[in-house]
């Protein structure tokens, strides 16, 4: 009964958007302030690219790699993947080992699309995400979460950030630990990574046409946090 009421009470508030714009932090922040669950797609899929990477190793290049990939046809199930909560951080195990910290390297990243593109992996990841949803409720970020997982979703939020500004915001991410990354490099990683999001066939970046649409390139990050709890606020 307790789980009815769970399920029947539960909330979905989507968040999606392009690489570099501030969703992840933003849907972390409104899931402390609310209570629920923080939930980060991209995670998972970084998760299963990691899977993939322990089987079949880097290759010399992202191209080896998707070639390799591709011609193994490894299927999701292959990997014991599972992710946790506890005090609503979201933590990705693979065969019982906590690979959190290893999921957001520049290599694991560059190969990600392949794993992204796969329409069993994609099929997999979103039955991990309904299933956290049936249990809490949720904030999740991603790219298709409004379109297509949870079109049902209560609230749905488009966050972008023009093409500078995440490259800025990125650059300031990695350079502590990279000094010898460039700006223009970065750049030119995430306009690659915004035209195989926007062009995907199945799962691509779009923006869900009842969803609330924000530009935080001339925004602080608390600027827009408040702006949405304003919102959420107002609707509730
Ligand atoms: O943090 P950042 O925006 O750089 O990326 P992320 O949210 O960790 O997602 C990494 C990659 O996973 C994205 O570039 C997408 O290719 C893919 N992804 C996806 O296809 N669908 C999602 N719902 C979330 C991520």
């Amino acid at each position: 009964m307790e789980s009815q009421n769970r399920i029947m009470n539960s909330m979905i508030i989507t968040i999606d958007g392009p690489a570099g714009s501030g969703k992840s932090t933003l849907a972390k922040s409104i899931a402390d302030y609310l209570h629920y669950i923080h939930v980060d797609s991209g995670a998972i899929y970084r998760g299963y690219t990691y899977a993939v990477i322990q089987k079949i190793g880097y290759k010399e290049n992202h191209q080896l790699f998707g070639e390799a990939f591709k011609f193994l046809s490894i299927p999701p199930e292959e990997f014991s993947l599972r992710v946790e909560f506890s005090k609503q951080k979201q933590t990705i195990f693979l065969d019982d080992q906590n690979i959190t910290p290893f999921l957001r390297s520049r290599e694991l990243t560059e190969r990600i699309r392949y794993i992204a593109d796969h329409f069993l992996y994609r099929k997999a990841v979103n039955k991990i995400l309904k299933e956290i949803s049936k249990l809490h409720s949720i904030v999740i970020d991603g790219r298709d979460m409004g379109t297509e997982v949870f079109p049902e979703a209560q609230f749905k939020f488009y966050i972008d950030a023009s093409i500078e500004e995440r490259a800025k915001r990125r650059f300031l991410e990695i350079y502590p630990q990279n000094p010898k990354i460039t700006l223009e490099e970065i750049k030119k990683e995430i306009a690659k990574r915004d035209e195989e999001d926007k062009t995907r066939k199945i799962g691509a970046l779009k923006i869900p046409k009842d969803s609330i649409i924000i530009d935080t390139s001339f925004l602080s990050r608390n600027m827009v946090l408040n702006l949405i709890l304003s919102i959420l606020n107002f609707k509730f």
